[in-house]
Formats: structure tokens, sequence, C-alpha cells
């Protein structure tokens, strides 16, 4: 059986089902049998690549491909904390820095590294992203996305987004872990505006169901199995680099936003755009502005999820293994 495929336009002819549909077929076998065919495989739709952000992206591809032919079945983007994820949880094939590859953006945030390893976790091929790059650093929002893109031409067919958030939900602490449900892109810019790259995907892709509902589960099994207090809720995605206002949290809030950041959103947009199963988890590093008396800071941030690091890199990195059978 396949499973539904609403935002790749290369399959016409296959069967659609609603992924969403009968709850049995979630957890099914026949999900582990759908193949992903990377969109540098699913072959171009003219005799040229449809734009330029798609020529760029194939001369970042062949850059990478001339170094290393290491086909991940997972990307993972690691935020604020995780930096160091690589160096202790990945079995390291390969690593490419990101000035090596023509025409790369490069992030310029502070504790953030440029480069992309290639490993294992728990035996699952990856591709991580040791440093993202951020719309408020100045880049194209085409640029942004990237990396994105450039993985699920590598062939990773599952994205695993982190980040440091603020917690907006009340509920909420410093130091908890939420997995995104989902998420309000409405304040960030659409990576998707402009032509459309008809090699990734369709025009108007759905976004009813940005976040995979079974590596939810895997993430949230994952977590009840190592004892870790997982929240969940809607993530929001404002263009930075300023923190927010306390009056700009009130008004996030009734917008149903349970957590804030400058990241993820339009990365996950992409890939679901380009047909790749999401899934996010966020480290809210702080309480919002406005809901504790001490003022944000970037170093605030930084340590908060340094602290909670230990914690996430085992989340994380159980997670992967689970997706290794799905
Ligand atoms: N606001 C926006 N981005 C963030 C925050 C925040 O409070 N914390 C970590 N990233």
């Amino acid at each position: 059986m396949k499973i539904f495929n609403n935002n790749k336009q290369f399959r016409p002819d296959e069967e659609i089902v609603d992924l969403y549909g009968p709850p049995e077929m979630l957890l099914g076998p026949e999900y582990a049998e759908q193949p992903y065919i990377p969109p540098v495989l699913r072959g171009t739709v003219g005799d040229k690549p449809s734009c330029k952000y798609y020529e760029k992206l194939l001369d970042c591809y062949k850059s990478i491909r001339e170094k290393t032919d290491f086909q991940p079945k997972v990307a993972l983007v690691l935020g604020s904390g995780l930096g160091e994820y690589a160096e202790t949880e990945v079995d390291i094939a390969e690593t490419i820095d990101y000035s090596e590859i023509k025409g790369f953006p490069r992030s310029t945030v502070l504790g953030h590294k440029g480069r992309f390893v290639f490993g294992y976790v728990g035996g699952v091929p990856v591709v991580v992203m040791q440093g993202r790059v951020h719309f408020y650093e100045g880049y194209d929002i085409h640029d942004v996305v990237l990396p994105t893109r450039l993985m699920s031409m590598l062939g990773a067919e599952i994205l695993l987004l982190t980040n440091a958030a603020g917690g907006i939900n009340t509920g909420f602490s410093a130091g908890d872990f939420m997995l995104i449900r989902d998420h309000i892109s409405t304040f960030a810019p659409n990576p998707l505006t402009g032509k459309n790259l008809e090699e990734l995907g369709t025009r108007f892709p759905d976004m009813s169901k940005v976040y995979d509902p079974v590596l939810c589960e895997a993430i949230s099994t994952t977590a009840k199995e190592l004892g870790i207090t997982l929240q969940q809720g809607v993530y929001l995605q404002l263009s930075g680099p300023s923190f927010e206002t306390p009056a700009e949290i009130r008004m996030l809030r009734g917008f149903g936003a349970d957590a804030v950041g400058m990241s993820t959103v339009v990365e996950a947009i992409a890939a679901n755009h380009a047909g790749m199963r999401v899934c996010g988890i966020s480290c809210i590093s702080n309480l919002a502005c406005g809901m504790t008396d001490t003022p944000l800071s970037h170093a605030e941030v930084q340590e908060s999820a340094d602290k909670a690091a230990p914690k996430f890199r085992a989340l994380v990195s159980g997670a992967i293994e689970k997706f290794g059978s799905l």
C-alpha cells in the first residue's frame, strides 16, 4: 500500500491513500515499505533546471557528491545546545565544511559551527547540520532552506529539526522539551515564494500535517522510555533577531502558540514541500519575554540549552534509532 504523497508531483499515477485516515495505518508495516525517491533522482521537469535556485542546489549537490557518496536516511538539524551532538553521539564517517561547498550559505551565529557531518546514530545513517542558517543573518529566505533541500536531494527522507525556544505556554518551565505538533508560519517569510521549484514539489503544497504523526509517536515513546518529560505544542517562528516584547508574547499566546523561536518553520515548510517526513523538538531554554522579571539574552538561552543538552542528546539519539525501522 502506498501512503499519500501529497506534495511530490512526479508520480501522479500512484495510488493516493490518506495517511491520516485509518489510525491502524499509521504504525502499520506498509509505511516502512514506502520508498523515498530523493528529488535529484525524480528527474527534472524539463531539460534545464526550472529556476536559478534549483540550479544552485544542483551545484551544491554535485560539490558534495564529489566528496562523498554517503546515503543518509535521517537529516538532523542541531539547534542551540546541541552543537556538540555530532562529536558525542555520531559515529562519524565524513565531514564537509560549508565553506567547501560552492554557493552554500554560511552561519555567522556565535556557538554554531558550519559543517555537515555524515555518520551513524545507533546504526542509522544520518546527515547532521552542525550550524544552521537563519533569516536574521541577512540571507535570502531561499538560501535559508537550501541546506534542507540539499539533504533531501542527498537521500534523507526524514528530517528532525531541533531548536531552543522561548516558552509561551504558562504550563511550561525553562529546561522543558516540547514536541512540535504544528507550527504558525504567518510571521515568517515563506520560503516557497517566487518561481516554484518543480523538481521538488507542487506550487501549493498541503500543510495539514507537517509534523509526521508516526515520527512524533516515536519521539514520545523515546521520551517515556528515558523518563524525560515531553511537552507538546505549536511552535511559532518570528524573523528575529530581536526578542519579543511582552505585548507580542501576549498576542502570540492568543494566536495559539506554545513556543517561539527564530528558525525551524521555514525549514519544515521546504522539507514538506519536497516530500520529506518532518518532526521537531524544541528545548524551552527560557520562558518568553514578560513571563519572568529577567531580561532575555542570547547568553542565557545558550547557557540554559547547554544545561539541557545531555537529556536532549539522549532523546534525539533514541528517536533516530527508532526512525531507523520506520
Ligand atoms: N524568543 C525567540 N527566540 C528564542 C527565544 C525567545 O524567547 N528563546 C530561544 N530562542
